[in-house]
């Protein structure tokens, strides 16, 4: 389910640099589903026009007060009435110190004081000004009144400084507001799920893989999308389009999946490890396409890091969900992995057998945890990610509540 289908939304443009991101936000916003609307102050126009936001969003975009065409079309206390949503990205020093005494001497501000809808916003300021006392306290009475103020980040910074005050990506503000609407027993929880094979290469052109097709993985995306998560979704070279309102983050090798979880593992609070990946790699990649000169080729290979094993065994690792995949005895590899590597649960499938396991639409699983199994038998991948999303939520809750 995407929260963000259908909402309207007031997108307000105040006077900052990164008011150059606004016209991206907007793509993505849309993308997800989001009726979105353009409000921008006298300061915004001169860092991006009216014309781009009208552009990218398909709508008039909204800056005079007191315009008797727009009045008579559709005025600032009709946008008022109409948003469900209202953010401000960016949102300036001066925006956030106008919101917090209640000003109304332009249309973005008047329509805050109008609105009923949830106001969020995302501050974009020289970090000085960001850390300035009055600035910090306009933003805590902002909240108290149940504002959300969402990032600023740190980082380089337009005026060539270094600190806190970038606005933060538009992606990340997508998900801000997904969860702002989210509802489920997975509300406020990020869900890190690896999906697809991973690939060694050889040589510039061959590589080791597997036939994981990533159906699995992205299934339990959906499905923890569906439970209110907010979903990362790593994955390795697969032809499935994400589902709408995950994070996807491409990956190649393995070493490429360790990394990309590892950045996103500290704020984990439930990690899924459907991905097939490759539990060797060449120890050297040819730079030139091998030669087939001899009869015999031997491969030097070397193990790629343990992705799974590496977060169940941190100081304080997520709930943390392993899958295995065997040709044989299910059960007792299944039980080993979950003991040696230390998991939460683990679910494991049978492969090598037609219909279920790899790059079929169906599969079977049989789930295992410390003192519990359960049998989910043949399904489609869809139905049976649904099943093992309510058979991890009633442990990551038992576990961690
Ligand atoms: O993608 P599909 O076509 O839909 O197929 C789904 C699937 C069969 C790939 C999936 O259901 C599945 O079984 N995934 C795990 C495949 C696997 O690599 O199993 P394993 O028993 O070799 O690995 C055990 C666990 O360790 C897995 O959670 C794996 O992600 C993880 N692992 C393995 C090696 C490694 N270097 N790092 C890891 O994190």
């Amino acid at each position: 389910m995407n929260t963000l289908t259908h909402k309207k939304m007031i997108l307000g443009i105040t006077g900052s640099i990164a008011a150059y991101k606004s016209a991206d936000l907007v793509r993505r916003l849309r993308e997800q589903g989001a009726d979105v609307r353009v409000v921008m102050t006298a300061a915004a126009t001169k860092f991006i026009t009216p014309l781009t936001l009208q552009a990218v969003s398909g709508q008039r975009v909204h800056i005079h007060l007191l315009d008797v065409h727009a009045e008579a079309a559709m005025g600032h206390i009709e946008l008022a009435r109409w948003a469900e949503v209202v953010l401000i990205a960016p949102c300036s020093a001066d925006f956030l110190a106008k919101l917090t005494y209640g000003q109304a001497d332009d249309l973005l501000s008047t329509l805050c004081l109008a609105t009923t809808a949830p106001i969020s916003v995302a501050p974009a300021m020289n970090q000085q000004m960001w850390q300035a006392p009055i600035t910090q306290e306009n933003c805590q009475r902002l909240q108290q009144r149940g504002l959300k103020i969402l990032g600023p980040t740190s980082g380089s910074q337009a005026c060539g400084e270094t600190g806190i005050g970038r606005m933060l990506d538009p992606l990340e503000l997508v998900h801000c507001l997904q969860d702002l609407f989210q509802s489920g027993p997975l509300q406020g929880k990020k869900v890190l799920i690896t999906a697809g094979p991973t690939r060694e290469d050889i040589d510039p052109v061959r590589f080791i893989s597997n036939r994981s097709s990533g159906r699995m993985g992205y299934a339990i995306a959906e499905a923890a999308l569906a439970q209110g998560a907010q979903v990362t979704l790593v994955s390795g070279p697969v032809s499935l389009s994400p589902p709408s309102g995950v994070h996807k983050v491409s990956v190649y090798s393995a070493q490429d999946m360790y990394e990309a979880v590892m950045t996103y593992i500290p704020t984990t609070d439930i990690f899924i490890a459907v991905a097939a990946v490759a539990d060797y790699r060449p120890v050297q990649q040819a730079t030139q396409k091998l030669k087939k000169n001899e009869a015999h080729l031997q491969l030097n290979l070397e193990r790629t890091p343990d992705i799974l094993a590496t977060v169940a065994n941190l100081p304080t690792p997520p709930f943390t969900v392993g899958f295995a995949a065997e040709t044989h005895h299910l059960a007792d590899y299944a039980h080993s992995k979950l003991k040696h590597k230390k998991l939460d649960m683990i679910v494991a499938n049978l492969v090598g057998i037609e219909g279920i396991g790899f790059e079929s639409e169906d599969n079977a699983l049989s789930i295992f945890w410390n003192g519990g199994s359960i049998e989910l038998p043949r399904k489609s991948k869809k139905e049976l990610a649904n099943q093992l999303l309510e058979i991890i939520i009633e442990r990551f809750l038992r576990v961690c509540s």
